[in-house]
């Protein structure tokens, strides 16, 4: 029979317990991913028990509330805490979403768990590296290319023109959407995934941009684009609202229109 080995860290233990303070009325038990890449040992789950009258609302406050008051150790990205920076994505009881902006009340089962984007090297605990996903990213070149000299002031658009940016512009690149996807987990090296191909949909149909033949051959490719098969992972889980599988079939309509 065929002896299957699980790679090296990929099993998790049980952790650590960490009971709530004495006199605690209120208390909910917040289940988290840890991982020290200085440590012998493989990934683990912690267990902490908050005094949730003590805590803010939202998950992100909860892990501020651990690292401040119980455990100084625990990683985890987090910046703007209002949902407009991306930072704290992480999965939350078994979806990707933002820490700040998901409420600990809102998720379902007794205990809240909370692991990091999943399918992404761990750095440290709930610190997923984005690497990858950065470099992918700087591939679509995102920026304004143009051949005709600069304007005395701005570039302009028309209102309508700009209002075609809208479900675009607003992707805070917290890679949720790809981080979900199925295509992405299995082919991240080659395909560039949803939230790349939304970013490179935006700048497509920028009226202002002037590189738009040389934007879809970049496109153009067995593995960058067409690994989406429009399962919609990415759309259920964007915290924006977004739908980066339309974006992903409006790049391909562009290509189909250019050759017919
Ligand atoms: S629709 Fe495409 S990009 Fe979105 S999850 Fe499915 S395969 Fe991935
Ligand atoms: S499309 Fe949504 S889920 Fe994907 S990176 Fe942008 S904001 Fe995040
Ligand atoms: S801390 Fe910025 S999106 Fe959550």
């Amino acid at each position: 029979m065929v002896q299957l080995t699980l790679p090296k860290n990929s099993k998790v233990g049980k952790g650590r317990h960490y009971p709530a303070p004495a006199g605690a009325k209120n208390v909910k038990t917040f289940r988290v991913y840890r991982w020290d890449p200085e440590g012998e040992g493989n990934p683990a789950w912690d267990s902490y028990d908050l005094d949730v009258d003590a805590v803010g609302p939202m998950v992100l406050d909860a892990l501020i509330h651990i690292k401040n008051h119980v455990d100084s150790t625990l990683a985890f990205r987090r910046s703007c805490r209002e949902g407009v920076c991306g930072s704290c994505a992480m999965n939350i009881g078994g979806r990707n979403t933002l820490a700040c902006t998901h409420g600990w009340a809102e998720v379902p089962g007794k205990d809240v768990q909370i692991s990091p984007l999943p399918h992404l090297p761990v750095v440290k605990d709930l610190v997923a590296d984005l690497t990858l996903f950065y470099a992918q990213y700087a591939s679509i070149e995102p920026w304004l290319h143009t051949t005709t000299p600069q304007p005395q002031g701005e570039w302009l658009q028309s209102e309508e023109d700009r209002a075609k940016l809208d479900g675009l512009y607003e992707c805070i690149l917290c890679a949720c959407c790809s981080t979900s996807c199925p295509s992405y987990w299995w082919n991240g090296e080659k395909y560039l995934g949803p939230a790349t191909l939304l970013q490179a949909r935006r700048w497509l149909v920028d009226s202002r941009d002037e590189a738009t033949g040389e934007r879809l051959d970049a496109l153009e490719d067995p593995f960058k684009l067409y690994r989406c098969h429009t399962i919609m992972n990415c759309a259920q889980v964007c915290p924006k609202g977004l739908n980066p599988a339309e974006a992903i079939a409006e790049v391909k309509a562009m290509l189909v229109e250019r050759v017919v």
